[in-house]
């Protein structure tokens, strides 16, 4: 079976790919749309964006043509998108946000709605106010999915604790998804395993350690496994996320890179497993452990 086609069940009953499109940093109504077209061209059928990415109008255009190009019917495609950190706490401000990514998305139901982030624009990570302002995120979220605008509900960027937290008082729906940093230079394991252990999937972003740093994509320890398996160092970096059960939503606007990172269809045996999973670790997005 082709990594493309492979789904996980979420805890809210629906599925999602295990394999989406990053879409951080790609602009522009002309490149969207080639993105997009050769993503759904080799297969992918999941697409990550945000509102903070200023890009679901394009992609929404862009969806628009390619699904009859496709022969693709909404339902085939799976669509993330996040509340910026702006909106945490304002109850308000989220059902418009909701709103807006939809319209600005084309579409009558959003597949997974994420919290961006744990904390709230302009107030200091210290302060105590974010629990407060995200539980009334959390609320208002399992509102409009009730009332049917968005299919699943989760999380990014949470750590054990504000998972913890939010379970403890999540109006009865846990959240589907928490999407972190995930990578061999970043692995959180603990966090992994309290999220497999509380039916949470987990997604890896920054995969390949970010469009910023190729610190991850050259580490010698990666080239030299991926040279032995002859693949690319991309490819041996998403397959160690999917080979765990991670999703994954590499980000890549050329076509031989979206063509490559379809192509999973290898094994790292438990030896490589155990190389890539013993180095040194390294942070390259931003860090939400100071969020109070
Ligand atoms: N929730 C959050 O807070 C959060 C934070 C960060 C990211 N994300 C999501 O995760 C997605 C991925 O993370 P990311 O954007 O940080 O970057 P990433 O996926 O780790 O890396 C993207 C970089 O890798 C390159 N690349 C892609 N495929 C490649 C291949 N096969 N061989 C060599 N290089 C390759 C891309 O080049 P080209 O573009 O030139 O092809 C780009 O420079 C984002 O786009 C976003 O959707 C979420």
């Amino acid at each position: 079976m082709s990594i493309a086609s492979e789904c996980v069940r979420l805890s809210s009953g629906y599925t999602m790919p295990l394999i989406g499109i990053g879409t951080y940093k790609i602009y522009g109504r002309d490149t969207i749309y080639e993105v997009i077209d050769e993503s759904l061209n080799v297969g992918f059928r999941s697409i990550d964006t945000a509102a903070v990415y200023r890009n679901e109008e394009d992609i929404g255009y862009a969806l628009k043509e390619l699904l009859h190009k496709y022969n693709l019917k909404r339902e085939d495609i799976f669509i993330t998108t996040k509340l910026a950190p702006s909106e945490n706490g304002d109850s308000r401000g989220i059902e418009r946000a909701v709103s807006k990514s939809l319209r600005s998305l084309g579409l009558s139901y959003i597949d997974l709605y994420l919290i961006h982030w744990p904390g709230a624009a302009r107030i200091p990570e210290n302060s105590q106010q974010n629990k407060d302002l995200r539980a009334c995120t959390w609320k208002k979220l399992a509102k409009l999915q009730g009332q049917g605008l968005i299919r699943s509900i989760g999380v990014s960027n949470y750590t054990i604790d504000h998972l913890k937290e939010l379970l403890s008082n999540c109006y009865g729906v846990k959240p589907a998804v928490n999407q972190v940093e995930c990578h061999p230079h970043y692995r959180q394991e603990e966090l992994i395993k309290f999220c497999n252990t509380e039916g949470i999937h987990v997604q890896a972003y920054s995969s390949l350690g970010t469009s910023t740093s190729t610190n991850l994509l050259k580490d010698p320890v990666v080239t030299d496994i991926a040279s032995k398996l002859n693949v690319s160092p991309a490819r041996l970096l998403l397959k160690w996320a999917v080979q765990q059960s991670i999703g994954i939503i590499p980000k890549a606007e050329k076509k031989e890179h979206i063509r490559d990172n379809v192509k999973l269809n290898f094994t790292i045996d438990a030896e490589q497993m155990k190389t890539l999973s013993s180095l040194p670790q390294s942070k390259y997005a931003w860090d939400p452990r100071n969020v109070c």
